[in-house]
């Protein structure tokens, strides 16, 4: 991706919300942190080969690494990057925490077996970019684990999320109220499975692979909250 496509005043804003809220991002998840554990756990469970986490925020996720895995862990704003750092220490691991930006990754194509990201493309400016640069640096026989939230498409929740989205995005860089799944589809990555983790369709697990993919599934499968299975064709 060329810097170029990047609105970089937007970048900086994001940047500098995370890095003012790095100290107290781990208490005001604190509540959510209860449920996203067993989530993150499960996805992680996934992971396989060299991997690359964008977005690793404070560390949350370090706990559920696969063990010996290679991870190289990527985020914009260094005080949340120092937090996870300081985490790491604590639990008397290595990460490689590197500075950087999803939408305009320095990597190349084809290289990590899995990419994971939780929620991120909320906060990401630009999350069609930032998926697309996932797409690219992933193998082509690769896959990519996200766990986001979305807007619901309740008739009420929904409406209520776009008026609060400007609120949340100003205070903490979040907005709730992307179309998470459909911009997955946009970036040309294919959507393996979907599940819902939640009520109203907030929570979502996201098992994609990228669209160059062998294995090209004509169907994903989605499960909703009710755990109820069904299967979707795919809109794309
Ligand atoms: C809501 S936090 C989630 C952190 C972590 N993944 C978690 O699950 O707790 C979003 C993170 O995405 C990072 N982020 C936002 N835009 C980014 C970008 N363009 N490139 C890299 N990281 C970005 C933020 O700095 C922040 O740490």
């Amino acid at each position: 991706m060329m810097a170029s496509d990047i609105d970089q005043h937007a970048t900086l804003q994001t940047k500098e919300r995370y890095n003012r809220i790095a100290r107290v991002y781990d208490s005001m998840e604190l509540m959510m942190e209860g449920q996203f554990r067993h989530w993150r756990q499960k996805l992680w469970a996934q992971g396989r080969g060299n991997v690359l986490e964008v977005g690793v925020g404070t560390g949350k996720n370090r706990p559920y690494y696969p063990v010996g895995a290679k991870v190289i862990a990527v985020d914009i704003a260094e005080q949340m990057l120092a937090v996870a750092r300081q985490r790491a220490h604590d639990l008397g691991v290595e990460v490689d925490l590197r500075e950087g930006d999803i939408q305009c990754l320095d990597f190349p194509d084809d290289s990590f077996d899995t990419v994971v990201a939780t929620c991120v493309f909320c906060s990401v400016p630009d999350p069609l970019l930032g998926l697309r640069e996932v797409e690219r640096v992933v193998k082509p026989d690769g896959q990519i684990l996200l766990l986001e939230h979305v807007r619901s498409d309740h008739p009420v929740v929904g409406p209520l999320m776009d008026l609060l989205s400007p609120l949340t995005s100003r205070l903490w860089g979040a907005s709730i109220n992307r179309p998470t799944v459909r911009t997955v589809e946009q970036a040309g990555l294919q959507i393996e499975s979907i599940r819902d983790l939640g009520p109203m369709g907030i929570v979502k697990s996201i098992v994609a692979r990228p669209g160059r993919s062998t294995s090209t599934p004509q169907h994903y499968a989605m499960e909703s909250f009710a755990g109820s299975r069904e299967t979707e064709a795919l809109t794309r």
